[in-house]
């Protein structure tokens, strides 16, 4: 299983924006349902053997929600960003109005959380990788393709907080090139790696 954790600061939690601001008033939902698609999708069909979660943790004044897809019951998920941004939001919604996980879709589930223990959680599988620029190489980092796991973050930095669990953690810093990327051209580049790999095992 390739698993990934994005880490969301300005999404609003209740899922209250429009799609028609998904960069703006959404706090750049636009990357995170990019990112869900890199994630996720081939040319005409889907990864099943990924899962990733999103640490929806934008409004101090609303819990926070993670929401979780995983790969092998995931449907409705289409190519492109702003259907993928009304699942994520119809999630957030639906969360909204209980205390409790539901799966507001087939292979989508979202709950209240504590942000600090899901990522402390998600952090205690052995070999975690933390994605970040500072990192080392992971051409050089001998990750396997069917049991991989990473934390990354959306268009703004880990906050003190993320980066101590982090760091107390011993999640492995790894880079995926030298240049700073968008979250999800840091998902594509991972995927490509990890398939690359799995074709051609070392
Ligand atoms: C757009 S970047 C975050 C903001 C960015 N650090 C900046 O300069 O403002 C989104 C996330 O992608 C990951 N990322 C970006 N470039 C990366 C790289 N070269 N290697 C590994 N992860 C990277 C990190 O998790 C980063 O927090």
């Amino acid at each position: 299983m390739r698993r990934f954790l994005i880490l969301a600061h300005r999404v609003p939690v209740s899922g209250s924006f429009t799609l028609n601001d998904l960069a703006g008033g959404a706090g750049r939902m636009d990357e995170i349902a990019r990112a869900v698609s890199t994630a996720f999708t081939l040319s005409n069909d889907l990864r099943r053997d990924v899962e990733l979660s999103i640490l929806v943790g934008g409004d101090p004044a609303t819990a926070a929600r993670r929401i979780d897809l995983v790969g092998v019951r995931l449907r409705h998920l289409n190519p492109d960003e702003r259907s993928t941004a009304a699942l994520l939001k119809n999630a957030l919604v639906r969360s909204s109005a209980v205390d409790r996980p539901i799966e507001s879709s087939p292979g989508l589930a979202v709950g209240p959380v504590d942000p600090p223990a899901a990522l402390r959680e998600f952090l205690a599988r052995p070999g975690v990788v933390w994605l970040t620029e500072a990192g080392s190489p992971l051409t050089l980092h001998p990750a396997t393709p069917g049991d991989f796991a990473a934390v990354l973050s959306d268009p703004y930095e880990p906050t003190d907080a993320e980066r101590a669990i982090l760091v107390a953690s011993g999640a492995v810093p790894v880079s995926v090139g030298p240049r700073s990327l968008r979250t999800s051209q840091v998902l594509d580049v991972v995927q490509n790696e990890l398939d690359r790999r799995e074709a051609s095992p070392r």
